[in-house]
């Protein structure tokens, strides 16, 4: 089958770099990304590349290169599907708020949306692709609506998980370690499996392209997230352990990383992993264990989760009790916002949770992130309804700068491992904050030599 045409309904921070990777790599395919949300679509077509709504280091450039060329960005959905040979849904599955599986499962609604929509629209035979992240036999409940609209249009349902990381989303997009479509076993199934093998070996080399059953891809993708949020609870759960005998993490993970079975990525101990994905997807895997009656697998996988947020508790505690068990009306300077660095998204950053604890100890807490802004940062503690918004922006101001940020502090967290951090002129930092003045180093970047040097009292995770 010759792919002419493909659609994307979700334009976020999964639809909008794969399509316009897909786009650049494709100059023959059209490439329509569509999205409910008018604000995100009219911010994708802005002008100006700075101004589109996901900032990952080398997208505007592809952007600039292919859209109006071949990458468009509308939200005319139907239009969009009709036309279509293949159709990506890559909307959000976030946990469940509510009702069954509240707070654990994920919330299918918007892809059962999106199935009824294509089952309404579709005129012609299509090729539907999860991209969203999805539970182990999604695949059949989009197969049930589409099969059953009676008019004769014939659906294949592919699984393609998406595992670009935020902040190397197009590095990640370019040279994938990966890419894993799951298919049908039948004739039409391998045939579609073929259609879209052959959109990503306009740059991705066959032995790169895995192909499975349907299962095995949806829960491959929920498996690998949940191993590298493993790792890095492991490291975490090292790092107290580091504090309290003497040994160094970042040496203790040098160490095991060397050996070739556990590898050196992933072992950076930290005050917690943030994003939109681990999280969501490990309670997402343990709900889907507890379905099955598997509790001692679902135990085993939440252990993760709880061991991830005493990481982030047992940062903002340390901070209280090292100034000397009060914060209340003291300023503590949060350098980052975003969950990782290169991003500006905030989704379940560590910080927002250190912030909510130390606010609730009536501490002042300024930020200082280079890609996000106070309106965001006071949406995301808003969003925890842990009090009002008022008491929230009474408590809370963003600088557009780090020296103005810590200006006065009593102490500074380091949230984010932002490159700039660690090049900042310390000595100017130092001068103005009250003394003793403390870094937190929720990231292990800064040299803690130079800094207690200047006269800094520095801590770090797990030494
Ligand atoms: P996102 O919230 O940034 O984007 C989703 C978009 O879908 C939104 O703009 C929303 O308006 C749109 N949408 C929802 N329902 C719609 C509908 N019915 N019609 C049209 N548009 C609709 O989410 P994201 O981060 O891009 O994640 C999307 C999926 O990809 C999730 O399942 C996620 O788990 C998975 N994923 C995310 C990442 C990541 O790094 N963010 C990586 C791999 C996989
Ligand atoms: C993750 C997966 O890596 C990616 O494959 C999947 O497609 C989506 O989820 P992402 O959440 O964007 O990607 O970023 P990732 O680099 O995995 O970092 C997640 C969190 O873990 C961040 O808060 C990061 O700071 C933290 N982290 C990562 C650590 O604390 N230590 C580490 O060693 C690595």
């Amino acid at each position: 089958m010759k792919i002419t045409k493909i659609c994307c309904i979700g334009a976020g921070y999964v639809g909008g770099p794969t399509m316009a990777v897909i786009a650049q790599k494709c100059p023959h395919i059209q490439v329509t990304v569509v999205d409910l949300n008018t604000e995100r679509i009219a911010a994708w077509n802005d002008e100006n590349t700075d101004n589109i709504p996901i900032y990952e280091p080398g997208l505007d450039k592809i952007v600039a290169e292919a859209r109006g060329r071949n990458l468009f960005f509308s939200t005319e959905v139907d239009k969009a599907i009709d036309e279509a040979e293949i159709i990506f849904i890559s909307v959000n599955t976030p946990t469940k708020t509510y009702g069954k599986g509240k707070g654990q499962a994920a919330d299918l609604k918007y892809i059962e949306l999106c199935a009824r929509q294509i089952a309404r629209v579709a005129k012609h035979d299509k090729i539907v692709v999860e991209k969203s992240t999805l539970p182990v036999r999604t695949a059949e409940a989009i197969k049930s609506i589409l099969d059953n609209t009676g008019n004769g249009v014939q659906f294949q349902i592919l699984s393609n998980p998406e595992f670009l990381a935020e902040g190397t989303a197009v590095e990640d997009l370019l040279s994938p370690d990966r890419i894993l479509i799951g298919g049908n076993t039948t004739e039409e199934g391998q045939k579609a499996i073929q259609a879209l093998v052959d959109v990503y070996s306009n740059w991705v080399s066959p032995e790169k392209i895995l192909t499975t059953n349907v299962w095995s891809s949806e829960l491959s993708k929920l498996t690998a997230n949940a191993f590298l949020a493993q790792r890095i609870s492991s490291i975490n759960a090292m790092s107290e352990l580091c504090e309290k005998t003497g040994a160094d993490v970042n040496e203790v993970a040098r160490a095991i990383g060397m050996d070739s079975r556990i590898g050196p990525k992933f072992l950076k101990a930290s005050v917690g992993f943030g994003g939109s994905c681990f999280q969501k997807d490990i309670l997402n895997l343990v709900y889907i264990a507890k379905s099955y009656g598997l509790n001692e697998v679902a135990d085993y996988w939440e252990q993760v989760i709880i061991m991830n947020d005493y990481q982030k508790l047992r940062f903002s505690n340390n901070i209280v009790k090292t100034l000397y068990n009060t914060v209340a009306d003291k300023k503590i300077a949060f350098l980052g916002w975003a969950f990782k660095k290169d991003t500006n998204d905030t989704r379940e950053s560590a910080a927002i949770y250190v912030a909510d604890e130390l606010i609730n100890e009536q501490a002042k807490i300024a930020v200082y992130d280079p890609k996000v802004s106070e309106r965001k940062v006071l949406a995301d503690l808003d969003y925890l309804e842990t009090r009002t918004a008022e008491k929230n922006a009474k408590n809370v101001t963003s600088f557009n700068n780090a020296y103005d940020a810590c200006e006065g502090a009593h102490a500074i967290a380091i949230l984010t491992e932002w490159d700039e951090f660690a090049d900042y002129d310390w000595q100017k930092i130092y001068d103005g904050m009250q003394k003793p003045a403390f870094i937190f180093d929720g990231r292990n970047i800064l040299n803690k030599g130079k800094l207690e040097k200047i006269g800094f009292v520095y801590q770090a995770i797990g030494s």
